[in-house]
């Protein structure tokens, strides 16, 4: 029958995240939200269209006065206010208005965007996330950040906007590329690491039926995902404090991914990170060797990478990048560190020395 987890912002309950293993359940629950006989728009991109587009557009004409829809061309470099302005026009034709509703269908690329598109249009009209990605069901669709990307600066343009629904169908996930399956993995052995023991050591003793991609194992790692990102997000709206923890791996994954011109994917750019900043909080102390061995052999048994060899930039040129990331604060990056595994904490105090040698670790000198 599927799962429901609600998510709270503000101390109340804002939206529900419905895992299913169908697109069937999708009317009804927006019936029960009230979104009957307005119009709705669906956003989509050039490979997820071709392939659900025409069964989401059967199910939602019954039940909305409109049903049109947006596709732009599949990948990152459409994340930009250009294709927001082609969805506003496409919105302003239809005559859309405040009542009416978005649902963006397909990865965090289609996510990130139409949220802000949703955000914006009219001062803000409803949507709901329809993620196709395993990194946008357990990632990019919870929590309300939206955004694009302006010039060479990634999510530089967004806003937080929380979507009236997260409705995922796991079944999708059949037809979704093994590298991008592994790069959901990564976020998804990022929650276990920083949040909950238990979670990682289902990851572990599971890896075989996960790949298979067996209904039942997905259905729970999903769930269990979603679960430690709704707990964060609602202590931390506004990426004030605990939130920054969901940011393991991502300070040193953020530069390989700029440096290597994003030819290696987000969660393989996190993997390294992990590797990198396991490697430091082994260092500082915290874990032990022998668990970041696991933590190693964990992240490679999903065919993700611990080493990169040969790269094209230095370390010191991978240290630089990192302090180009937003996420500074006044000159110091703030790194993320295991204390124990289940267990992520929030550094300022690294040295440049102490960071230069987790990047060493993963790329050699
Ligand atoms: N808002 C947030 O909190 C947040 C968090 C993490 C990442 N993000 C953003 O998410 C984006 C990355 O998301 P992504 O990894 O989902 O990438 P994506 O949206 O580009 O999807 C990856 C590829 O898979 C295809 N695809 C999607 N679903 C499919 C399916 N079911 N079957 C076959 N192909 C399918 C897409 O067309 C695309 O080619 C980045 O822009 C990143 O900044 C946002
Ligand atoms: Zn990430």
């Amino acid at each position: 029958m599927g799962r429901k987890i609600t998510v709270n912002y503000e101390q109340k309950p804002c939206y529900d995240i419905e895992l299913q293993q169908s697109f069937q359940e999708l009317p009804e629950k927006l019936k029960a939200l009230g979104y009957e006989n307005r119009k709705v728009c669906i956003v989509t991109d050039s490979n997820v269209g071709k392939l659900y587009l025409e069964e989401i557009q059967a199910l939602l004409e019954p039940m909305f006065s409109k049903c049109v829809s947006y596709t732009f061309e599949a990948g990152e470099a459409s994340k930009n206010t250009d294709t927001v302005g082609k969805v506003y026009e496409h919105l302003i034709l239809n005559s859309f208005d405040r009542k009416d509703l978005l649902v963006a269908l397909g990865g965090g690329v289609v996510g990130d965007l139409t949220g802000f598109t949703a955000a914006t249009y009219l001062r803000g009209i409803d949507f709901i996330q329809v993620p196709t990605t395993l990194l946008a069901q357990v990632d990019s669709s919870i929590g309300g950040k939206t955004g694009v990307d302006f010039m060479q600066y990634k999510n530089m343009v967004g806003a937080f906007y929380m979507p009236k629904l997260v409705y995922m169908n796991l079944s999708v996930l059949k037809t979704l590329p093994k590298r991008q399956i592994a790069s959901g993995m990564g976020e998804i052995i990022k929650h276990g690491l920083i949040k909950e023991e238990a979670y990682f050591s289902y990851i572990v003793e599971n890896s075989a039926k996960i790949q298979e991609l067996d209904m039942e194992a997905l259905e729970k790692l999903v769930y269990g995902s979603c679960e430690i990102k709704r707990k964060v997000v609602e202590n931390d709206p506004k990426e004030q404090g605990e939130r920054a923890l969901l940011n393991f791996g991502h300070t040193l994954g953020h530069a390989i991914e700029k440096l290597s011109g994003f030819s290696l994917y987000h969660g393989e750019c996190v993997a390294l990170g992990m590797a990198g900043a396991g490697y430091i909080s082994m260092k500082l102390g915290y874990i032990t060797e022998e668990q970041l061995n696991m933590i190693e052999e964990t992240i490679k048994s999903y065919d993700l990478p611990v080493r990169i060899e040969n790269f094209s930039h230095t370390p010191e040129e991978i240290l630089a990048t990192t302090k180009l990331d937003k996420k500074m604060e006044s000159g110091k990056v703030k790194f993320i560190v295991l204390k124990e595994i289940g267990n992520a904490v929030i550094t300022k105090e690294l040295t440049d020395a102490e960071i230069l040698a987790g990047i060493t670790y993963v790329t050699g000198a």
